[in-house]
């Protein structure tokens, strides 16, 4: 596979999404259009893309497809050699036609596209509003516009103003500046969210993934973090923020256009997978107050009496959505002492459910468009129930139909099974459980520990990612099974749930998940030598308990495959594959238990010839009943 290379990984990390700008000796307009059209791939919400005609910045941007962008431009009109476009994917504000990118300065002179969160935004828009200035959108990006203009009022020299803006920005960016002031000049810098910069014969390319580039250059340097690129039409200079000269090493594209849409992964779900850490990073960025042992829920600021007077919680969602509430019960349980109930959102709206006026509902989903917890959401609604929303699509039918809610910020999640989508909905869970267990009677000294705790995940979840070679193996050896079972307990209960569905859902193997305890009242049945049983037997409370399973479907003769704690020396003995997990808090196990299960259903689809991103009969959001 060619993840392994210097390149992919340089352009993997985050997911947000399109950019592309050009500088040359053709229109831009064209050139731009198709790169946007390259990265349709990645989804996306919204389009637009700015070119300067006659020394004025013209501006075209639409919420939908690219080709609804297509309809409103007549790139006949458009004949400017340089140009920037994005395609969006809504972190702040709803997918509308002005939330979308290009964003522009208060003078209208300086225009720029941003994938990624800037997490200060707010602080930094209270400043500028004091200052006088006014804002069009609802997006973080603006405000990154209106304060390079505002630096640029000052200083009279863009790249500086870029350049000062970037060190004041916490959070992540890829980004294009463009400006009448300097009209032959693109700027172009990155933290955390990828650009590369291509370099053609009189003319330069800058893109999010390289798949709007191959087709015009094959030489591109990858910005690094805090590095930037100024571009104009004799040439270039690569810089750190802070203005130190870099190399910008050139490397030459190797790869096609197939392998860079999926980050040189075979599947979406490979590369899905192998995103979490970041998308995980993503969920708690900007959240966390360590310190202070807490955690910092914008959206949530609005019901916070609700939360704190709440009687009981009703978590309502779908397939994985709906394992991830299982967690978020156990989580919200043990830290804030308030019954929590979980239903699947199907069931919940036909159910004539009682409903306390001091209940606070929480729908979680991946597509915020699912028909059933929609219906359930609103079914809550009318019952005078507070609804709360963890939803990764902004501006969705779910995110729109709460009272408030908690972005899970995952990024586009394209392979049907969802993988990313789940643990960023743990990363909020475990944020919610600590934020109300705060507001109850979690002390500051362990609402430290736990953030710590949360913090360390994502390294975490690359170490077993790191880790995996072994995975392959076993998905080999059992990819001819024709029933799985997966057992777990506790927290790790709702995860087994997880697994069966993961493999169910895309290799076609039976699978059923159970508490390991249940086993013996039924499943026991089913096991002999041809019955591979995973066991989700991490170091808890449960742990002695789990071996017991273990010993008992030994004893008749099944297959044991273990996921357990780093360190743990007794488990190799009793199982036939063990995979181990680093250590965390049993609260947040579940996030690192999961992706080894995630690996395995997806390798042994693979053996099995299945296509797995689009597996049959199933839609990534089911939208009706
Ligand atoms: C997960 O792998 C499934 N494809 C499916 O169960 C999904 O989680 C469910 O349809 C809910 O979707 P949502 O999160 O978009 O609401
Ligand atoms: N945070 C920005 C917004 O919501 C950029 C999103 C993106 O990466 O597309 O507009």
């Amino acid at each position: 596979m060619l993840r392994h290379s210097h390149n992919f990984q340089n352009i993997l990390g985050k997911t947000m999404c399109g950019i592309v700008g050009y500088i040359g000796s053709k229109p831009a307009c064209t050139i731009i259009m198709n790169g946007l059209k390259r990265l349709e791939y990645r989804g996306y919400d919204s389009a637009g893309i700015a070119t300067i005609e006659n020394g004025i910045l013209v501006i075209s941007k639409r919420a939908g497809k690219v080709a609804d962008l297509e309809k409103i431009i007549n790139p006949t009109e458009l004949t400017s050699t340089i140009g920037i476009g994005h395609t969006r994917w809504a972190t702040h504000g709803e997918p509308n036609d002005i939330n979308a990118h290009p964003h522009s300065d208060f003078s209208g002179n300086i225009t720029i596209i941003h994938n990624g969160i800037i997490e200060n935004y707010l602080a930094i828009k209270k400043k500028l509003l004091l200052d006088g200035y006014s804002f069009k959108s609802e997006t973080d990006s603006e405000v990154l516009a209106v304060f390079i203009g505002d630096l640029y009022k000052r200083t009279k020299d863009l790249e500086k103003a870029v350049r000062l803006a970037l060190t004041e920005i916490d959070g992540t960016f890829g980004l294009v500046v463009m400006s009448v002031y300097e009209p032959n000049t693109l700027i172009a810098a990155r933290r955390g969210s990828p650009i590369v910069f291509g370099i053609g014969e009189d003319e330069y390319i800058i893109a999010s993934d390289a798949s709007a580039i191959i087709q015009h250059t094959r030489q591109v340097i990858y910005l690094e973090d805090n590095e930037m690129v100024v571009i104009n039409r004799e040439g270039y200079t690569t810089k750190t923020i802070d203005n130190q000269t870099t190399n910008g090493e050139i490397h030459e594209l190797e790869f096609d256009l197939k392998s860079i849409e999926k980050g040189g992964f075979e599947h979406f779900m490979l590369k899905e997978i192998y995103e979490q850490p970041s998308t995980f990073r993503d969920a708690i960025r900007g959240r966390l107050l360590i310190e202070e042992g807490n955690v910092k829920l914008g959206g949530l600021r609005v019901v916070a009496d609700k939360l704190r007077n709440a009687k009981r919680l009703i978590i309502i969602g779908c397939g994985t959505s709906w394992h991830s509430g299982l967690v978020g019960e156990y989580m919200i349980e043990r830290l804030a002492q308030i019954p929590v109930e979980v239903e699947y959102a199907s069931e919940f709206r036909y159910r004539s459910p009682i409903i306390y006026p001091d209940d606070v509902v929480i729908a979680i989903s991946q597509s915020g468009e699912t028909a059933d917890t929609y219906a359930a959401l609103r079914e809550a609604k009318l019952k005078g129930a507070t609804v709360l929303g963890i939803v990764n699509v902004v501006g969705s039918s779910i995110a729109r139909e709460t009272d408030a809610g908690v972005y899970s910020h995952a990024g586009p999640e394209i392979g049907v099974a969802s993988t990313k989508a789940f643990t960023s909905q743990l990363a909020v869970l475990s944020l919610l459980a600590l934020y109300l267990g705060r507001l109850k009677n979690v002390s500051s000294i362990e609402g430290k520990r736990l953030a710590e705790a949360i913090s360390a995940i994502p390294e975490k979840i690359q170490y077993i990612l790191d880790h995996s070679d072994s995975i392959k193996a076993i998905a080999k050896e059992y990819a001819h099974a024709q029933n799985f079972l997966y057992l777990g307990r506790g927290y790790n209960f709702p995860v087994a749930l997880e697994g069966a569905l993961k493999l169910k859902e895309i290799s076609y193997i039976h699978a059923e998940g159970y508490p390991a305890a249940e086993m013996k009242h039924g499943p026991i049945a089913l096991i002999d030598d041809n019955m591979p049983v995973v066991f989700i037997a991490t170091k808890d409370d449960v742990y002695d308990k789990i071996l017991s399973g273990i010993e008992e479907v030994r004893a008749r003769k099944g297959k044991v495959i273990a996921i357990a704690s780093e360190g743990d020396t007794q488990i190799s003995k009793v199982a036939s594959h063990v995979i181990y997990v680093p250590n965390t808090l049993p609260m947040l196990m579940p996030i690192l238990s999961v992706i080894p299960l995630q690996l395995l259903s997806y390798y042994t689809a693979v053996e099995r010839g299945c296509n797995v991103d689009m597996p049959r009969n199933l839609a990534k959001s089911v939208t009706v009943e």
